[in-house]
């Protein structure tokens, strides 16, 4: 019997083993969304995913219905419509200083997740390594194993007090580094912790990127969502990393359409034209009428941005509270749209059966900590919330966390 057939049943009903990459096996389901279906499931309030639940500003809609009457209704050109090209480069140097072709710079993808997809297909070998900080956005992982980089991870580690910073060591992250580094992911403002990197710790990295000539992938995704007078730096910005840095955005977070998948890397040409043939033949394009939308929603005045941000920061400052009432331990967020808790006060076994409790009877739908982390032991005093709802949403939750019974 040949090795293709054993294992596999007469009906065809148990695929055989055989019969799927093995880099598959390296990686499980995203528990993100995961926790998006149990929500569905359970009719729970999720505050799992990082999606809003409010309406999209009505001026990105109306150009979004304007591009479909007038039939832009065809295939973009493959790397990007124009317009929205140009609107990219002209904001990344209104809010970078970073000055960009968009003929030769830009590609626009379905989302910043193919956008990462594709950049590592792009630039990695077998036997590259890729320095992550953890915890990470739950992507990156997958991510390196299929481009065929092994990804090393180096710690975030969390503040002492509720206002503190995570921080990271110097000499870990260093240590790193190596000939085989290709490239280091960089997530500012960060999922899920909230972290904003200062400019030191961008020079820090920096400087260990011109020593060991390694490339930057930064996901800026959450880059006008910051608070308390954080700024966010784009590592394009610094001296020497223009030439070595791909930038990845999208429209999901800054325009509150997460379902729209239009994203973009920068980068230099060379590394432009190796992202554009691996984005032609994953997607071809991202959706051609929302693209001419996202166009208009880049040409959004600034008061846009501070509205957005400030929004985000009343919603932040009503959950906190009201989350350490509820035993919860907050990790402030300085960035983005997620606040990281510790849940010992609860004592649960671990973050996964809390968070089915939460779920199930409680009705709230949160992300498992383990699942931003490689081992799954370093997340399981931890889960993620996600406030980027509705206000009465977020009262709901907390009205159903109250029967926690305030943790000890
Ligand atoms: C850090 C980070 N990058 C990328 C994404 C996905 O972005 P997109 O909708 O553009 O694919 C998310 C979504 O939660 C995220 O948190």
């Amino acid at each position: 019997m040949s090795s293709r057939m054993r294992g596999d049943s007469p009906s065809g009903r148990i695929i055989a083993k055989h019969f799927l990459s093995d880099k598959v096996e390296h990686f499980t389901e995203s528990v993100i969304r995961e926790m998006t279906r149990q929500a569905m499931l359970h009719g729970a309030v999720n505050l799992a995913q990082g999606f809003p639940d409010f309406p999209a500003p009505a001026e990105i809609k109306q150009a979004a219905q304007q591009a479909v009457g007038a039939d832009v209704n065809q295939y973009a050109i493959t790397w990007g419509a124009k317009n929205l090209r140009n609107a990219i480069a002209r904001q990344t140097q209104i809010w970078q200083g970073v000055v960009v072709d968009p003929e030769k710079e830009i590609t626009v993808c379905c989302g910043s997740t193919e956008t990462m997809i594709a950049t590592l297909l792009a630039v990695c070998n077998p036997g590259d390594e890729v320095v992550i900080f953890e915890p990470y956005y739950e992507n990156y992982g997958p991510d390196s194993v299929l481009s065929g980089a092994k990804p090393k991870f180096v710690k975030l580690r969390p503040p002492r007090d509720e206002n503190g910073e995570w921080t990271f060591d110097e000499k870990e992250l260093r240590r790193a580094f190596d000939r085989h580094t290709k490239a280091i992911i960089l997530n500012t403002p960060n999922n899920p912790t909230g972290k904003v990197f200062s400019r030191e710790e961008l020079l820090l990295i920096r400087d260990l990127c011109l020593e060991f000539d390694v490339l930057a992938i930064t996901d800026e995704i959450y880059e006008h969502i910051l608070y308390d007078g954080t700024e966010h730096i784009s590592m394009a910005s610094l001296d020497g990393m223009r030439e070595r840095t791909v930038t990845i955005n999208g429209m999901s977070k800054t325009y509150s359409v997460t379902g729209w998948r239009v994203g973009w890397a920068i980068a230099p040409e060379k590394i432009t034209n190796a992202i554009r043939k691996v984005h032609d033949f994953l997607t071809v394009g991202a959706p051609a009428p929302l693209q001419e939308a996202g166009a208009a929603a880049l040409s959004m005045p600034a008061e846009y941005y501070s509205k957005l941000a400030e929004g985000y920061r009343l919603r932040r400052d009503h959950l906190l509270p009201a989350l350490t009432g509820a035993g919860f331990r907050c990790f402030r967020p300085r960035g983005a749209y997620y606040v990281m808790t510790d849940i010992s006060g609860f004592g649960f076994k671990d973050d996964v059966s809390f968070a089915q409790h939460l779920v199930q009877n409680i009705g709230v739908a949160v992300v498992p900590g383990s699942s931003f982390y490689r081992d799954p032991k370093d997340g399981a005093r931890q889960v993620r919330f996600a406030f980027c709802k509705k206000p009465e949403t977020l009262d709901e939750a907390v009205r159903r966390l109250g029967r926690l019974g305030g943790g000890n």
